[in-house]
């Protein structure tokens, strides 16, 4: 049975723990886990959980022992991966744009790399030539994912060295006797047809008699989960199926099996979060019945940022008559979360509850208009632990240099 939180139980926590509060259940982490490995348990593939969408660290630890590996975006998270205990080996870092220093620090921490530029990948053969294993990112020039801004592998994106660059790379692999050990692709998040990864497959495979060192392929992140009732997501036995039949057809030139890795990140964690705020002050207008929560785009920026849909529910009032309202913040602009949804009906002081928050909710939220961030809890074995404390006033003040 799938895991989930009752409404009954999140009131419990919104009360126990106070609001605006972000709460994770940790079960639900692993179910998503092993769906994946019970999909591709057949295949030699390895998942890393591209922790871009929730670092907290406890969620790190659980990961971890989980046996997934991590995918980091910064050399941050790098640091706070292998802090929460990812040996060296089990952490990727897939960069993009960076200063070199940050790839040379990736050398010194012992970590596997993927590097995005022709330039990084020059200044790396300078200086380590083939003693350090790296990674190669590519840009397809696939249109994939739920939207332009979380489309990553399209043929403007600033993401990868495009495909058309293969000379370059290969250029460079000569001249510095480079140990190309993967090519990766990430074309983009919510990308519910699995042909879009076999598509990258098919492009990989034109290149991959071309690096003779390869032993991994890359093939990113993105699975779809669903947002709404009846909303589409990846089909993950499908995608196994098919990436395994992808690599039966098309055996490596050397001989040697590769090994297919995947960066899922909202796969993990979207639906283990749950984001509980309470309604400050209803207003009725022409135009909407308004429920202003103590939150904002400063918590949760999704639905602004790309007008994602996120489920709300009033979990204080179940049995309430639904009504329609517009969901929105506290802050200084206009933080619309949902316009003219249906929800039971809302008083002033009620819990509203939006689901799949665990994936780029917390970690996208600032402090803006000078408001706490958000705690953080985690159920975990029945057990509902603080991981994060709410941020307090000296917070605000922390790093400022007062003269
Ligand atoms: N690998 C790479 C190289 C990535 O850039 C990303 C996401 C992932 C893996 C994980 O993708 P996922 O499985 O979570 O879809 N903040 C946006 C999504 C943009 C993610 C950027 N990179 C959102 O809230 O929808």
């Amino acid at each position: 049975m799938s895991q989930s939180l009752s409404p009954e139980y999140l009131t419990s926590l919104g009360q126990q723990f106070g609001t605006p509060l972000y709460v994770y259940h940790a079960e639900k982490i692993k179910e998503q886990y092993e769906k994946l490995t019970t999909a591709f348990r057949n295949s030699n593939t390895v998942f890393f959980y591209a922790c871009k969408a929730l670092t907290n660290v406890n969620v790190l630890k659980y990961v971890c022992s989980l046996g997934a590996n991590v995918d980091c975006s910064s050399i941050n998270e790098v640091k706070l991966a292998l802090y929460a205990g990812f040996p060296k080996e089990r952490v990727l870092y897939t960069s993009n744009g960076i200063g070199f220093d940050e790839i040379a620090e990736a050398v010194s921490l012992g970590v596997i790399i993927n590097i995005d530029s022709l330039s990084n990948l020059e200044k790396f053969g300078q200086k380590y030539g083939g003693t350090y294993p790296v990674g190669v990112r590519l840009r397809p020039n696939i249109m994939a994912g739920g939207n332009l801004k979380i489309s990553t592998g399209h043929d403007k994106s600033k993401f990868g060295i495009p495909v058309d660059q293969v000379e370059k790379i290969l250029a460079l692999v000569d001249s510095y006797n480079l140990d190309i050990a993967d090519l990766h692709i990430h074309t983009g998040s919510e990308i519910k047809d699995v042909d879009v990864f076999v598509k990258g497959i098919e492009i990989l495979f034109e290149l991959i008699p071309q690096f003779r060192s390869l032993r991994f392929i890359d093939l990113g992140g993105g699975f779809k989960v669903p947002y709404k009732d009846g909303d589409a997501q990846t089909d993950i036995q499908l995608l196994a199926d098919k990436v395994n039949a992808a690599f039966a057809n098309h055996p490596n030139p050397g001989g040697r099996p590769l090994q297919v890795w995947f960066e899922p990140g909202k796969f993990l964690v979207s639906e283990c979060g749950y984001f509980i705020t309470k309604v400050n002050v209803l207003k009725e207008t022409d135009a909407a019945t308004f429920a202003s929560v103590d939150s904002g785009f400063n918590h949760l920026i999704r639905p602004m940022f790309y007008d994602a849909y996120h489920r709300i529910e009033n979990i204080s009032n179940p049995n309430g008559a639904p009504r329609r309202y517009s969901v929105v913040g506290n802050i200084c602009e206009t933080d619309t979360f949902a316009w003219d949804r249906t929800i039971n009906e809302v008083r002033e002081g009620d819990y509203l509850v939006f689901y799949n928050a665990g994936a780029y909710g917390f970690e996208m939220s600032s402090n803006f208009n000078s408001r706490y961030k958000p705690a953080e809890v985690l159920i975990k074995d029945g057990q509902a632990h603080l991981i994060r404390r709410r941020d307090v006033f000296e917070d605000l003040l922390r790093n400022q240099v007062e003269l």
